[in-house]
């Protein structure tokens, strides 16, 4: 027994030796020793899975900062992580150090989008197509946008008349992908928006479900849609190549983008950035445009005088007997704030993932190559050192700029939001009706946030409306 505690002992002993020895080593040819960020990794396999599917996500994240600071470590759904919480390490993460951190993506959800949809991509194919969307989402193209979104957006709202219960989150939705198909498509055949609206919804439901690939469940029907919608889009591929292409909307850039060596897109590649922006955009905005719903009708003051703006707004256009155009969006400084606190509170995107494509050293930190990293913005956006009193609504604390990389409700660097002008146009024209032709009450039951995964009130916020008079 003795003796084999002495040889544990000296085994100990020698581990350690060869350790200080190895550490005095790489010191003195100038690579100090990295370590990993502190944290906890759980338990073997499942790690903290439970733990972040148990609770709201925030006291997950926002308990561990406190713990461990604003780089920590832990396992979630079979990976290893880091989650940082710091503008400086988004920063380093998105912008500056991007090329060492991949875009990642479950395989499931990669094979509903689409595989060649933009944002699975770094490199070059990622930069012309980026290029390509920017283009079709450019202030000169959106502007010409705003009278449509103004006429699908009073046909929608216009059904919310008669004081019913409406789930608001689902009337948003109709409202967002209406616009994205406008912005895709330009003006699309009835018949093609239909079968593409039909199809795409059971994708959406999919999206989410748990993926399991057998008859009957949500993924299956997500992935049949996806074929119907790739024969569909090929359909409008085709008879757009036969028309020559005027047109100045998505389909149009990318049939008319050619690379360096003149080749073109294939129809699979446009199909898979149709599907994938149309997810982009889809209810990212919608869940915004029901917290603006949400927080107008929480905050009675406010609203009085968000309705004071577009009274005058509403005034102008109608003395001019105009629709209203993208010059009167650009009179709306108090809405405009409404939304950019709208983005902080909410945070729609509460945080991104992406994959270290090499070892890299932050802050002393070692974040292992093939690890996950995930920038946190909503514990950046409620951080008090950067937002004073940070759970309280209020719009006015936009009159001063955030501090530089403290408000990234569209992300940052190479993979930005490109639509974020297009988002916030459709907020402010959506307001504009709601604030002017609308009174409203939340008949929510329940207090508290859904994930699904972006946050949406409890049950899609059940609202009445009723149209005012407009004497
Ligand atoms: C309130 C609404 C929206 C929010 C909060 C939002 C937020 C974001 C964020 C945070 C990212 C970066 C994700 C990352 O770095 O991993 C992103 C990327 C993207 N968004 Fe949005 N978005 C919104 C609306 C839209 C709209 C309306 C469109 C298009 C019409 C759009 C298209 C895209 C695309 C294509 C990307 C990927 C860009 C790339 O990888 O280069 N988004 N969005």
């Amino acid at each position: 027994m003795a003796v084999t505690l002495s040889y544990a002992i000296i085994f100990l002993l020698t581990l350690v030796w060869y350790r200080f020895v190895r550490r005095q080593k790489k010191i003195s040819q100038g690579k100090a020793e990295t370590e990993l960020p502190p944290g906890s990794m759980g338990w073997p396999y499942i790690g903290e899975t439970l733990q972040l599917y148990s609770q709201d996500p925030n006291e997950f994240f926002s308990s561990r900062q406190k713990r461990f600071g604003e780089i920590f470590k832990t396992h979630i759904l079979g990976c290893p992580s880091v989650m940082l919480a710091s503008p400086e390490a988004a920063r380093f993460v998105l912008v500056t150090k991007a090329h060492l951190f991949k875009p990642t993506y479950p395989s499931s959800k990669e094979r509903l989008v689409g595989p060649a949809a933009l944002f699975f991509h770094q490199g070059d194919y990622h930069t012309r197509l980026r290029k390509l969307v920017q283009a079709s989402l450019s202030i000169e193209a959106i502007r010409n946008l705003v009278p449509d979104i103004d006429a699908l957006t009073t046909a929608t709202m216009d059904s919310w008349r008669e004081g019913h219960v409406v789930n608001t989150f689902h009337e948003m939705k109709k409202i967002s992908f209406e616009v994205g198909i406008l912005m895709i498509f330009g003006r699309l055949e009835a018949r093609y928006r239909e079968e593409l609206k039909k199809n795409y919804f059971i994708v959406d439901n999919g999206y989410n479900s748990f993926p399991i690939n057998i008859p009957g469940t949500p993924y299956r029907k997500a992935l049949q849609a996806r074929k119907k919608l790739s024969k569909i889009l090929s359909d409008i591929i085709n008879e757009r190549k036969e028309k020559k292409l005027l047109e100045k909307d998505l389909v149009a850039c990318l049939l008319n983008s050619k690379d360096e060596q003149g080749e073109v897109l294939t129809d699979d590649q446009i199909a898979d950035n149709i599907i994938g922006i149309l997810f982009a955009a889809q209810d990212t905005t919608a869940s915004a445009m029901t917290w603006i719903v949400k927080y107008l009708h929480d905050n009675p003051k406010l609203l009085e005088a968000v309705k004071a703006e577009h009274k005058a707004i509403k005034r102008l256009t109608e003395e001019s007997n105009q629709q209203l155009s993208w010059s009167h969006t650009r009179k709306m400084p108090t809405t405009y704030k409404v939304i950019l606190e709208t983005l902080r509170m909410a945070s729609i995107i509460s945080f991104t993932f992406r994959e270290a494509v090499a070892d890299v050293e932050y802050k002393g930190y070692l974040i292992p190559k093939g690890w996950k990293v995930m920038p946190l913005f909503r514990n950046i956006h409620h951080n008090p050192e950067f937002f004073t009193d940070p759970q309280k609504f209020d719009p006015w604390r936009f009159e001063v700029a955030p501090k530089p990389n403290t408000f990234m409700p569209f992300g940052s660097g190479v993979h930005a939001c490109p639509g974020n002008e297009l988002a916030k146009l459709e907020m402010l024209i959506v307001t504009h009706h709601l604030v002017s032709n609308f009174r409203w009450e939340v008949v929510q039951s329940e207090n508290g946030i859904h994930y699904g995964p972006f946050p949406v009130p409890m049950q899609g916020l059940p609202t009445r409306f009723w149209k005012e008079s407009t004497t």
